[in-house]
């Protein structure tokens, strides 16, 4: 049984503020292709990227955390929150969490600070942390982000991740207000099924398989993903948790207006729609400028809809990921009037 959550007619979470940052270097198909045994005709067919944004070697995640965080704050006028939940496979450290260091050069330093773990769907997942922080009372406002340096975890010399990933950031600002106005975040629905953790996993670092620079031989560090199982496995769960989600909207035909699915693969997004029976068209789509950007990949779709005009006021939106874990989830709103910064 997946966790959902139906705020009808209670208090919830609304958006209210949406920021992105991308990093200024750009890596194309055929940069990659200079590099390693791979083409720009096999990573577009088989992806739909055309090129990815790639991090400076001197910044870390928290570095493009800030600079989305900054803009979410902006775009909700605001300069404090209660709580900073950060969504991140990439932190920059793995102890103490990134979320503090970010609150706090974000002159945030009381607001309750952690990091969510939950690789692709990581901003979903801490999307409804926050929802459940201000349901409950615990917090009348939080800012969520998704920031990423894939870049800093992948193997150079592996083709099948380096062709797909990419690094960015992008944040959210969350306000109390009540089921049913725009912005208002729900119904949400979560799952995971830690049988398929093996199929995205970074082997090395972590207590299973400490780092050991004595035997750097057994050790392995990058990030490892089996394509093609995952690649079956996401199409199956976005699509079954976006219509548990779409079954409680009360929306006509149980449908959005616009599918926000996370950017794993444009082959991925399009099955997602096709099993939902919606038009394509219908799907947000930037995967051919950012690659996948894992825990940043929603709120940088959102922005790109916004600007593509896709992302109106009042637009029914449904938001689902997947990822590492295996987890997944969904969430629908109904776009309220922001300006994006
Ligand atoms: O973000 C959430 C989790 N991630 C995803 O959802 C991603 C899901 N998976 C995928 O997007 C796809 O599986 C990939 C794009 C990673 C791979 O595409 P595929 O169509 O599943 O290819 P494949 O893994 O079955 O590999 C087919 C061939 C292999 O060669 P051989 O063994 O048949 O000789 C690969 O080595 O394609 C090869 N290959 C490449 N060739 C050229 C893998 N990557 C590349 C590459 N360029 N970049």
């Amino acid at each position: 049984m997946n966790t959902r959550y139906n705020p009808s007619g209670g208090r919830t979470a609304v958006l209210c503020g949406l920021g992105t940052w991308l990093p200024p270097g750009v890596v194309t198909n055929d940069d990659l292709a200079q590099q390693l045994n791979t083409s720009d005709e096999w990573i577009r067919v088989r992806t739909g990227i055309r090129q990815r944004h790639i991090a400076d070697p001197s910044m870390a995640t928290s570095d493009l955390a800030v600079e989305a965080a900054a803009r979410a704050l902006r775009s909700a006028g605001t300069s404090s929150v209660d709580a900073v939940i950060l969504a991140t496979t990439t932190p920059d450290h793995t102890c103490p969490a990134t979320a503090p260091l970010v609150a706090s050069r974000l002159g945030l330093a009381a607001a309750a600070a952690f990091d969510v773990a939950a690789v692709c769907t990581g901003f979903l997942y801490a999307l409804a942390a926050a929802t459940g922080l201000i349901s409950a009372g615990l917090a009348h406002s939080a800012l969520v982000i998704g920031a990423e340096t894939y870049s800093a975890i992948l193997d150079p010399e592996d083709r099948s991740t380096r062709a797909i990933f990419g690094d960015g950031a992008g944040a959210v600002v969350l306000r109390a207000g009540v089921a049913g106005e725009d912005g208002a975040l729900g119904p949400f629905d979560l799952g995971s099924d830690g049988s398929g953790a093996d199929l995205i996993m970074v082997p090395s670092g972590g207590s299973r398989q400490p780092f050991s620079p004595r035997a750097p031989q057994t050790s392995d560090p990058y990030f490892r993903m089996q394509g093609t199982a995952v690649f079956r496995a996401a199409a199956e769960a976005m699509a079954g948790s976006a219509r548990t989600v779409l079954d409680q909207t009360g929306w006509p035909d149980s449908q959005p207006d616009l599918l926000v699915a996370h950017q794993a693969n444009l082959r991925i997004v399009h099955a997602v729609a096709d099993r939902l029976r919606l038009p394509r068209k219908r799907c947000a789509v930037n995967i051919d400028r950012v690659g996948n950007t894992a825990g940043a990949s929603i709120p940088l779709a959102l922005a790109h809809a916004v600007d593509a005009g896709q992302l109106r006021p009042g637009t029914r939106v449904l938001l689902t990921a997947f990822g590492g874990g295996l987890t997944w989830g969904s969430c629908a709103l109904r776009w309220p009037r922001i300006t994006p910064g």
